[in-house]
């Protein structure tokens, strides 16, 4: 876990590390002269340019020169393969060198998910679905429109996905029925939702979101229990100051886009997915068709669907790792594929609270 987490996000370093990696190229150049080991020295230096680039953009900076040469290799690898990507003409959608470039695919899976996959899915009571007997939904919605979605945000290296997908699932209802966008606090979801399965950064489940928010008799304010990124302890007056409430929730029937599009176009909804693949990790434009498969671990929002000017069909999905990724924090991943469970399983576990 440690290894993970060397590296450390310091927005305000940026300029200062920088300079630093222009002093420490020099030293570099100094030092290459002397010695042939570090399998850095060989790289073409433009490469090692645009890794300084990324760290300055990304306010990226490394514990030591070891640190920095494995992370260098992975940023390396990351390029090679986005670009190779890329290079294939008639992609559906585009890779970018984003905030995730210095890490592996298996560092990037521990490290910015967090959907515990239900572990007995038929033990979990079947609830009513509401939008059963819906018959006319429109052929596309987009909520941000409707002004049912508040701006993206950003879960950092806290494996809390689910409370992201769950609180923005909520702030759509909430705005639906009350016609006031607020924007909720998932730290006290982190915080406070620990007596059953959830567990804050380590990982937990939309539903189980739910049932504390209906137990908690409602949710505070983003800004008065601002986002931490890590696992507190909870703030009861915080969490006894409710801005919005929930009634209830209900699962979508499982495994039928056909059921999640009824309930989409009604409000937004909590939805489970494989976001462990290296594609959804650079994902950049177009519409996401995979790689991915169904193990789901990462909990997103769908806030829409439509079809795009190729006639591909797509569902619209809120993400919360920041606006440097995907279509400025959005995904749209391709709709009403062959398999049952969706692309990258999207519509094998959703849900929505109710009003
Ligand atoms: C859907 O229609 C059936 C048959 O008319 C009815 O029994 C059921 O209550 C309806 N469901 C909802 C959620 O309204």
């Amino acid at each position: 876990m440690s290894a993970i987490l060397i590296y450390t996000l310091r927005k305000n370093m940026a300029l200062i590390s920088t300079a630093r990696g222009l002093i420490f190229l020099a030293l570099l150049g100094i030092w290459a002269s002397s010695q042939a080991t570090c399998r850095t020295l060989h790289e073409p230096s433009s490469m090692l340019e645009r890794h300084e680039q990324w760290m300055a953009r990304y306010g990226r900076s490394y514990e030591d020169i070891t640190e920095k040469e494995m992370r260098f290799q992975i940023f390396k690898r990351n390029v090679e393969y986005i670009e190779s990507f890329n290079s294939v003409g008639n992609r559906p959608y585009k890779l970018s060198v984003n905030l995730f470039a210095d890490q592996s695919n298996e560092e990037f899976q521990a490290s910015h998910n967090g959907y515990k996959r239900t572990s007995n899915p038929t033990s979990s009571p079947v609830t009513a679905f509401r939008y059963e007997n819906v018959t006319a939904v429109p052929s596309s919605i987009d909520w941000r429109k409707k002004g049912a979605v508040t701006p993206i945000k950003d879960q950092g290296t806290c494996g809390c996905c689910w409370a992201f997908s769950a609180v923005a699932a909520m702030e759509g209802i909430t705005s639906i029925t009350n016609g006031k966008s607020v924007s909720l606090s998932e730290q006290e979801v982190v915080d406070c939702d620990t007596s059953g399965e959830d567990q804050g950064c380590e990982g937990g489940l939309m539903d189980d979101a739910f049932k504390f928010i209906i137990q908690n008799k409602g949710l505070t304010t983003e800004e008065n229990y601002p986002y931490k990124g890590v696992d507190g302890t909870c703030n009861k007056n915080k969490a006894a100051s409710h801005a919005a409430t929930i009634a209830g929730y209900e699962d979508v029937p499982a495994n039928n886009e056909k059921e999640l599009l009824k309930a989409v176009a009604n409000q937004p909804v909590s939805v489970a997915i494989d976001a462990s693949g290296s594609d959804f990790q650079f994902y950049s434009s177009g519409v996401f068709t995979g790689e991915c498969g169904t193990e789901l671990d990462h909990g997103v929002t769908a806030v829409g669907y439509g079809t795009a000017k190729d006639g591909t069909k797509y569902w619209l999905v809120k993400n919360s790792w920041g606006t440097s990724w995907g279509e400025e924090g959005y995904i749209r991943m391709k709709r009403d594929i062959d398999a049952k469970e969706g692309l990258c399983g999207i519509a094998m576990e959703s849900s929505y609270p109710t009003a």
